[in-house]
């Protein structure tokens, strides 16, 4: 093989890896996903809250709701500290769908898990990732982590780290 062809094998290896990570990076940087927190259950309990007509949220969230986050989440949440929530944070709003009889409000399904998960490796806004899923299928529904929650999360600047709940408004409640 002389010089010259030698150089352009090399330049049509270069130019066929180049094309590869053009597509193989994409792929790897869909696959860092929220992964659907089975135990969220099981995380420490913040709030409830009833959203009804009439109220800006009703059209996304209609119904009860209720505010979880893991130990890292609360214990910073707790701490008061003014910086941002540290690597593993994760909060859980699980809504639920009630009926509402003449003098009661039941639950009667889960409806949607939201969620938002502190993770560099997801690269989404804030730092956090984002998911919601619908059940009981666990179906994604975030397509658009800006325009469907990171927007909302990240337009008053009272919301610290673009997490909502507070602890003052907590403390008698969430355990
Ligand atoms: C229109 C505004 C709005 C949008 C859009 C929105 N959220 Fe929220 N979110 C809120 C509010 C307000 C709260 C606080 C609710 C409460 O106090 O009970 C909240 C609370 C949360 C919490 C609990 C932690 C916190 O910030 O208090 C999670 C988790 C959450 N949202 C995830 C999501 C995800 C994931 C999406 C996108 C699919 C999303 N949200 C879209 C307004 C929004």
């Amino acid at each position: 093989m002389g010089k010259r062809t030698g150089f352009m094998v090399l330049m049509a290896c270069l130019f066929v890896l180049g094309m590869a990570a053009t597509f193989v990076a994409p792929v790897f940087a869909q696959q860092a996903k929220v992964e659907y927190p089975e135990d969220y259950r099981s995380w420490h309990y913040l709030k409830s809250m009833v959203i009804s007509e009439g109220h800006p949220l009703f059209s996304i969230v209609p119904g009860l709701h209720h505010l979880y986050a893991n130990d890292i989440a609360f214990q910073h949440l707790k701490s008061g500290k003014n910086e941002p929530f540290p690597q593993g944070s994760k909060f859980a709003f699980e809504l639920l769908d009630v009926a509402t009889t003449k003098n009661s409000v039941s639950t009667t399904k889960n409806k949607i898990v939201f969620v938002t998960q502190k993770d560099a490796a997801f690269g989404q806004t804030g730092g956090w990732g984002w998911e919601a899923w619908t059940l009981p299928g666990k179906e994604r529904i975030v397509k658009d982590v800006d325009r469907q929650c990171a927007n909302c999360h990240y337009q008053s600047t009272s919301t610290f780290d673009g997490i909502w709940v507070k602890w003052d408004e907590v403390k008698n409640i969430a355990r």
